[in-house]
């Protein structure tokens, strides 16, 4: 990659640098130049219908769909008389080919043993398609039919992927509850989607300490009416993260089936089976076949959060998000079979579910899954991983490589990182330096970089820099992918001018786009198809340059982007209030050098209760217990009062600033009290 830096005057600022393919890269691209790349997106635009099904040819379906697209508005079908099955794009198609014996996954624990040496686990294809067979016999031997909800909380382990690939295989929609929630987090997405089974795991490793999963499972799911059978994998052979002594042991004899009398601390009247991840092999030839699914069979529910308290389960269905997934991994990651892929997002995340089990495995290539914290127990675990293991491709999140940049380039310079081909970013926008920094240390100065712009929503990448084929200019996500016609507008609709700023809009749908929000149709069509009319909102500012690159410039919604995780003001706001002693919480975000935002909130209390220190490390904590850690605001204000118009709103571009520290140079007019802003300004966190 050759850096051209134009001689205008602009060219001093770094926004302006563009870095074009070399010449090899490009000689191995799928797409190998703009002109390519426009004549594919403009036959994607005009004749969805030829393109898609041409595309669609890549999967193996049962039976092939005669046709793409069927829209009214603002419900898509896409391939609806295909049938197909997940689990089979990502294994038995692999059967008798080269791949077949290859790693499918190379999983890597967090701790070291006495010798220094992590656990390693490879799974061939041939060994994951077993595993998955006999997992998804076991689901259907505990009652699990087509159309059931499973839920899946673990660690990143082989085993989540397994868990994943075995209900798609018997048709039963997974709903991945990221591990780093707490137990009421999961208790209300079990209960929003009716799940039949929780798949969970006795703990996990991260940053040292042990990730106590089991301990939140067993508080979820009591509380859960519809979950009848728990299937626990255990991560620690010795079980000790498991209850009680005579559990433990009948556990690590493989048994099953216990019920409510087999011990008091047991969860009562739910069935509890072991994760069957090698060995027994105890049942019936084809219980563990994939079923031939309609294109639209739901995969699975992934909640994201929006912009009132309730987190969205967003629906994607089978035969659109696989090819979408499978896609991005060929044209985006330039996705070869003898790739190593690694992704670090968790599997718990849209980005794990498309870019570490469904895309990399449709796609036939290695990918590497890692437990544990990235700077654990140094901060150069993930390029000793990379160098261990000579990952060809690397995708993470701006986040992740601000935090690298801090701990210095010392770190990275101690690994031979030249088993890499392709770097990739994902999450929020990347500020240039960063860009700049991974493009020449991670890089070594001859990667490309993909920038990858995209949603739990869109369910695989939308907007993003063909590496092969386009410049990359380091801060803008790039150009459109196939199918997507992205816009920026203003309030009516209208397109702004080139460079102007505007709302990001999506004109039409996507095969891997959501089909509707769990449960609540009605939701789905406020939230995403009806602020700007007949398309598709984003959430995301934009602009787009007289190139036709897109610049994102974050949410313009109530959703904040903490270190790559989507968190809804209005969630974090919920959890303060449940809290007896707060009456009223506004959380918003101001700018963090590290983590793009940082969440600050700003609390009232009830009559007769004085703000502490104390009581503000309960609130926070509070906070943890109801979502999970990583919603733990870093800063809260305690307020007297908080700002409002006079019609009640309050009004959180005020304390944004407040906040971040900048005078307000908004309009105030509409402020029901300027005394309640004076008042804030004092205030500590
Ligand atoms: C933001 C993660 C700028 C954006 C895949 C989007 C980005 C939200 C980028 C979705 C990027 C994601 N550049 N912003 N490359 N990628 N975003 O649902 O605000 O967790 O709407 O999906 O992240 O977050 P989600």
């Amino acid at each position: 990659m050759s850096e051209n830096t134009t001689g205008s005057i602009q060219s001093v600022s770094k926004e302006s640098r563009r870095f074009t393919p070399s010449d090899e890269f490009r000689a191995g691209a799928e797409v190998k130049s703009r002109a390519e790349y426009e004549a594919l997106w403009k036959r994607s635009i005009d004749d969805p219908n030829g393109f898609w099904l041409e595309q669609a040819k890549a999967l193996p379906w049962r039976t092939a769909p005669t046709k793409a697209l069927e829209w009214r508005e603002p419900h898509a079908k896409w391939f609806e008389d295909g049938e197909l099955n997940a689990s089979e794009c990502c294994l038995d198609r692999w059967k008798g080919t080269a791949n077949w014996q290859k790693a499918a996954l190379v999983w890597e624990g967090e701790p070291f043993d006495a010798q220094g040496q992590p656990e390693i686990v490879t799974l061939t294809y041939a060994q994951l398609h077993d595993r998955v067979v006999r997992l998804a016999a076991k689901l259907r031997r505990n009652g699990i039919e087509k159309g059931d909800r499973v839920a899946i909380y673990m660690g990143m382990v082989p085993e989540v992927v397994v868990a994943m690939l075995a209900c798609a295989r018997i048709g039963a929609p997974h709903t991945v509850v990221f591990g780093g929630f707490a137990s009421d987090a999961l208790r209300d997405r079990i209960i929003d989607c009716g799940a039949k089974a929780l798949v969970t795991q006795d703990m996990s490793y991260r940053r040292g300490n042990e990730v106590k999963l089991w301990e939140a499972a067993k508080a979820a799911v009591e509380q859960c009416p519809t979950i009848a059978t728990v299937i626990v994998h255990a991560r620690r052979p010795d079980h000790a993260a498991m209850d009680d002594a005579a559990f433990q042991k009948r556990f690590s004899l493989g048994e099953e089936d216990y019920d409510e009398t087999a011990s008091p601390t047991m969860m009562k009247g739910k069935r509890l089976v072991r994760f069957t991840s090698k060995g027994d092999g105890k049942f019936a030839a084809g219980e563990g076949d994939a079923v031939a699914l309609p294109a639209e069979h739901s995969l699975f529910v992934l909640y994201t959060s929006g912009s009132t308290g309730k987190p969205k389960g967003v629906l994607h269905t089978t035969g659109g998000y696989i090819l979408g997934a499978h896609l991005t991994c060929r044209y985006v990651f330039d996705l070869k079979p003898s790739d190593l892929f690694f992704c670090t997002a968790d599997v718990g995340w849209v980005t794990g579910h498309s870019y570490i089990a469904y895309g990399p495995l449709a796609t036939g290539a290695t990918c590497i899954m890692f437990e544990g914290a990235p700077n654990f127990p140094e901060p150069d675990r993930l390029w000793d991983i990379i160098e261990r293991h000579r990952v060809s491709i690397l995708y993470t999140a701006p986040t992740a490589i601000r935090a690298f940049i801090r701990t210095g380039e010392e770190w990275p310079q101690k690994h031979d990182m030249s088993s890499l081909r392709l770097l990739g970013t994902v999450g929020e926008p990347i500020n240039p330096e960063a860009w700049l920094w991974y493009h020449r240390v991670i890089g070594g100065g001859r990667c490309p970089i993909v920038d990858t712009w995209w949603q739990t929503e869109t369910g695989s990448i939308a907007i993003t820099t063909l590496p092969g084929a386009v410049d990359a200019k380091p801060g803008s996500a790039g150009l459109p992918f196939f199918g997507i016609h992205p816009k920026v507008v203003d309030q009516e609709g209208n397109e702004v001018a080139a460079n102007a700023g505007g709302k990001l809009i999506l004109a039409g749908p996507s095969p891997s786009m959501l089909r509707t929000i769990w449960g609540d149709d009605e939701r789905f069509k406020t939230a995403y198809w009806s602020d700007v009319p007949h398309v598709y909102t984003t959430g995301d500012g934009a602009r787009k340059d007289e190139d036709g690159y897109f610049w994102v410039v974050g949410r313009i919604d109530d959703v904040l982007n903490v270190a790559g995780h989507r968190i809804g003001t209005a969630e974090i706001e919920s959890a303060l209030v449940s809290h007896p002693s707060v009456a009223e919480a506004a959380a918003v975000g101001r700018p963090d050098d590290l983590k793009g935002q940082a969440l600050v909130v700003f609390v009232t209390l009830k009559s007769g209760i004085e703000p502490t220190d104390a009581l503000r490390k309960q609130l926070l904590d509070h906070v943890s217990k109801e979502i999970g850690k990583f919603a733990r605001p870093d800063g809260l204000r305690f307020a007297g009062a908080l700002p409002k118009t006079r019609s009640g709103k309050i009004m959180r571009r005020l304390l944004k600033d407040l906040a971040s520290g900048v005078e307000s140079k908004g309009d105030t007019s509409t402020l029901e009290d300027l005394n309640v802003l004076a008042a804030l300004r004092g205030a500590s966190e």
